[in-house]
């Protein structure tokens, strides 16, 4: 019989019955008795195990082990708290040896000998069996030590998510912690790093499902590491908590568990457009010139950081008056040129008895504090710190009402979190030791529970802020740490990376599995943090990161090692800082351009990115995807790291190697076309394609309308005239859609929205094809005309009857893809071409 199993350690003390500590193991044993009430299943052990299997929909299974005596909660920071369990049916049987619970979805049995836990599709194909299934450590001294689920790792499966790992896209092979951790010009391969994500995806032949494990102490996941087969998830304390996610398909379990943590709100548009950022610009002159040498060299851009160097002596909440005398004046010409100001706040706060931020916080008790009731103080860049306790409702509260001076009075555009792991200066462990208490919204706990969260609870507490000082505007939010679900509140940036073609390949790689985990809404230091990089590197990185939702150029200057010594000396400061400068336009005429046309594909594709957004903020889809989200049943498409999907219908293959002019490619099925020359190229195979430094190699599904955006210098700089639509021919029928809306305000919530859906339906055989657009919402865009490019038709039109009246096509055929082309007005219907 597996039983409970008490073990005691050595004592030291001779001769005495008492022992260091005692330590207790369980693993489930036979099932006593089984309870079923509200779509949840209770299951017994003799050995007093609790497994209760809740039904959340009819494909996400809860799983959670108590044993006697656990306090419960069902508290969770990362399960949106609008998310609603649907109404649906299923069945509880029971059979020799197993428990079957059903859906018309997913099958779950449960062994009545062990409680051993496996899942299957409905058509009985296994997804994911228990190995040794659940175990719990615990210890007289220590309480839970350890608890872990232990699954097979069939050969063949792949594991693919686990937010934010440096590592290739297949997870397989190695072992991963959960534990947000300042991580300083972190390497390939290192872990862990800011943020903790434990929702990982796993592919067994074409089947998918996911494992989230909504636990916040430290977890660990390991993926056949030990080339044993074995798959497993730990948690060094709190409850074994996880739910099983299925698919079939990739995309589809990656969207349930989007819409299970949640998705944020639409982000104004201007926060889909190039930002640039710098350790950092000051004083305003230099701010200001930045501005105009953007609008000089006809950059677009729509977002300029200021980072700590603007606040007094890094007091949160204040500005340095002699580097920015009139911020406000400042914020407000920036923005008439078309600029929105984002400004860093950090959790450390200040130890100065004259600060009103440190004593506004003391007189509210709300800073962390020890076991013994002591205020944690510790060192970040203001040296002595405290750190409000995030995790309280106060608190957050209080936090929020502190932004109102910058974006109320000021109308600063967006606001930058850093260092929420919480980052702690001096000490290896870089952060709070394990004992710190936090009130965790109610539940009080150690830091070992709250750490992987308190970023989260940052960012929770701003974004309160934001919205509620600026009811009007939509908030543009960035943080470094964070947790399942903290998607909702903040975009991130993937931390202090270097000036390496490493780190762009894993710029790339970081970017797909962080989407793929939830957060669509994600970035890397275009260019590098650490180091300077050349002209080239910089290029290549801008231009794959027009393909990533946030496109943020950011170094850290002049502030290496070192860099003390010179800030006491002004002049020689001045001069050694602009020797790391990365901007656009920092490495000659050439890069420049290439930099410039870079940023002008961003705004081109913006329409088309603003659409992704809706569908990953509506249906969880995201916006990044390896390709084997494409076809998962083909291993060479899942087997590829470099090329991935941007939206549904775009894929780019990037170049992240030095000295490439040609990139060799892997295609999924179906036919592309290749975007610069309008190439088709049939999918299923790999092929090299020319890459000259001034372009990134992408294509277009067949059949998609994709929607091209006038170039301005910021996005909203005025109304488009004319909205352009490529279309790609396909030989068969395709849906695309277009989401439009204000851009900026909450109008799109009341109806103020357009969402386009075309249908492209050819004809091959009569020579005819159809472009159809059915509109839903009252949003009005600015522009009148829209103008179509059919591309690759297999015949030359003769006409375009537009909405029943016939209009003249242009026709260009000259090249050996056929081109033509029809001016609309933006409400037509239908377009038909012989
Ligand atoms: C660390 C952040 O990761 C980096 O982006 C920032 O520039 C520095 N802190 C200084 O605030």
């Amino acid at each position: 019989m597996a039983e409970t199993d008490t073990e005691q350690e050595l004592d030291l003390t001779e001769g005495s019955d008492r022992h260091r500590d005692v330590v207790s193991r369980h693993r489930p044993d036979r099932i006593e008795s089984v309870e079923e009430q509200d779509r949840s299943i209770t299951f017994v052990t003799e050995n007093q195990v609790e497994l209760i299997i809740r039904l959340v929909t009819p494909e996400i299974f809860q799983l959670t082990y108590y044993l006697e005596g656990d306090v419960r909660s069902d508290f969770s920071y990362a399960i949106d708290p609008e998310f609603e369990s649907p109404e649906f049916n299923y069945s509880v049987k029971q059979e020799d040896k197993h428990y079957v619970i059903e859906t018309s979805s997913l099958r779950a049995t449960v062994s009545k000998e062990k409680l051993l836990v496996d899942f299957y599709d409905k058509d009985g194909n296994v997804l994911c069996e228990d190995e040794d299934g659940f175990y719990r450590r615990e210890s007289l001294m220590k309480g839970i030590s350890e608890l872990k689920v232990t699954k097979k790792a069939p050969r063949g499966v792949r594991y693919f998510g686990l937010g934010d790992k440096a590592v290739d896209v297949d997870l397989r092979g190695r072992a991963y912690e959960n534990w947000n951790t300042d991580s300083y010009a972190y390497e390939r391969g290192e872990d862990p790093l800011y943020r903790s994500i434990p929702f990982y995806l796993a592919l067994i032949e074409d089947r998918a499902y996911g494992i989230f494990l909504d636990n916040t102490y430290r977890t660990r996941f390991s993926f056949d590491r030990q080339k044993d087969r074995v798959s497993s998830f730990n948690a060094r304390g709190g409850v074994m908590n996880y739910y099983f996610i299925y698919g079939p398909k990739l995309k589809e379990v990656t969207e349930r568990y989007t819409k299970l943590t949640g998705t944020p709100e639409m982000p104004p548009m201007w926060a889909l457009g190039y930002h640039q950022c710098r350790w950092s610009y000051y004083p305003e002159a230099r701010v200001r010139e930045l501005a105009d040498t953007f609008r000089e060299k006809k950059i677009p851009c729509d977002a300029i950081y200021l980072d700590i160097d603007y606040m007094d002596e890094y007091r949160v909440f204040t500005w340095n008056k002699k580097l920015f005398p009139d911020a406000k004046k400042m914020i407000s010409d920036l923005r008439e040129q078309g600029f929105r100001t984002i400004v860093m706040i950090d959790p450390g706060v200040k130890m100065d008895k004259d600060y009103f931020v440190f004593q506004e916080g003391m007189d509210q008790d709300f800073f962390c504090k020890r076991p013994d009731g002591e205020t944690v103080i510790a060192p970040v860049w203001p040296s002595k710190c405290v750190f409000p306790d995030f995790t309280q409702p106060d608190v957050r509260d209080w936090w929020a009402d502190l932004y109102k001076p910058l974006v109320d009075d000021l109308e600063m555009g967006g606001i930058w979190n850093d260092m929420n792991e919480p980052a702690v200066f001096e000490v290896k462990r870089k952060t709070f030791p394990n004992d710190i208490r936090h009130d965790y919204d109610g539940h009080p706990c150690s830091h070992k529970k709250a750490h992987n969260i308190y970023g989260m609870q940052m960012a929770r507490a701003s974004l309160k802020g934001i919205k509620k000082h600026a009811p009007d505007r939509r908030p543009f939010l960035l943080t470094r740490a964070n947790f399942s679900g903290g998607q909702r509140y903040a975009a991130l940036w993937t931390g202090d990376n270097i000036a390496t073609w490493d780190h762009l390949r894993l710029a790339n790689e970081q970017c797909q599995r962080l989407s793929i985990s939830g957060y669509s809404f994600v970035g890397s230091d275009v260019g590098g943090f650490v180091k300077k990089p050349d002209g080239e590197l910089l290029a290549r990185w801008m231009q794959l990161s027009v393909f990533h939702p946030l496109f943020r150029n950011h170094s850290m200057g002049y502030n290496v090692d070192g860099a003390a010594a010179v800030k006491k000396d002004q002049v020689e400061l001045q001069k050694r800082n602009t020797e790391n400068d990365q901007e656009p336009w920092c490495f000659g005429k050439k890069f420049t351009e290439i930099n410039r046309e870079a940023v002008n594909l961003r705004y081109r594709l913006l329409n088309y990115l603003y659409t992704a957004f809706y569908s990953y903020i509506n249906e969880g889809t995201p916006v990044l995807k390896p390709l084997a989200y494409e076809d998962q049943g083909d291993s060479t498409a899942a087997m590829q790291n470099d090329a991935f999907l941007f939206g549904d219908d775009i894929l780019v293959s990037p170049v992240v190697s030095k000295d490439k002019t040609v990139v060799t490619t892997y295609l999924p099925k179906g036919k592309w076309y290749h975007y610069w020359d309008d190439m088709i190229f049939e999918g299923g195979k790999t092929y090299d394609i020319s890459a000259p430094l001034e372009r990134i190699p992408f294509f277009v599904r067949e059949g998609t309308v994709l929607p091209l955006r006038e170039v301005m210098q910021y996005t909203d700089e005025k109304d488009p005239d004319v909205l352009e639509l490529n279309v790609y021919h396909s030989a068969s029928s395709k849906t695309s859609r277009l989401y439009e809306d204000g851009e900026e305000g909450w109008d799109y919530k009341n109806g103020e929205y357009r969402l386009t859906n075309f249908s492209y339906d050819p004809d091959e055989i009569n020579q005819k094809t159809v472009l159809s657009a059915s509109r839903e919402g009252s949003y009005e865009p600015g522009y009148e005309s829209v103008e179509i490019t059919f591309i690759g038709l297999p015949f030359k039109p003769a006409t375009a009857n537009v909405d029943g009246k016939e209009k003249d096509v242009e026709i260009d055929d000259s090249e050996t893809v056929k081109v033509c082309r029809v001016n609309v007005a933006s409400g037509f219907e239908e377009i038909i071409l012989s």
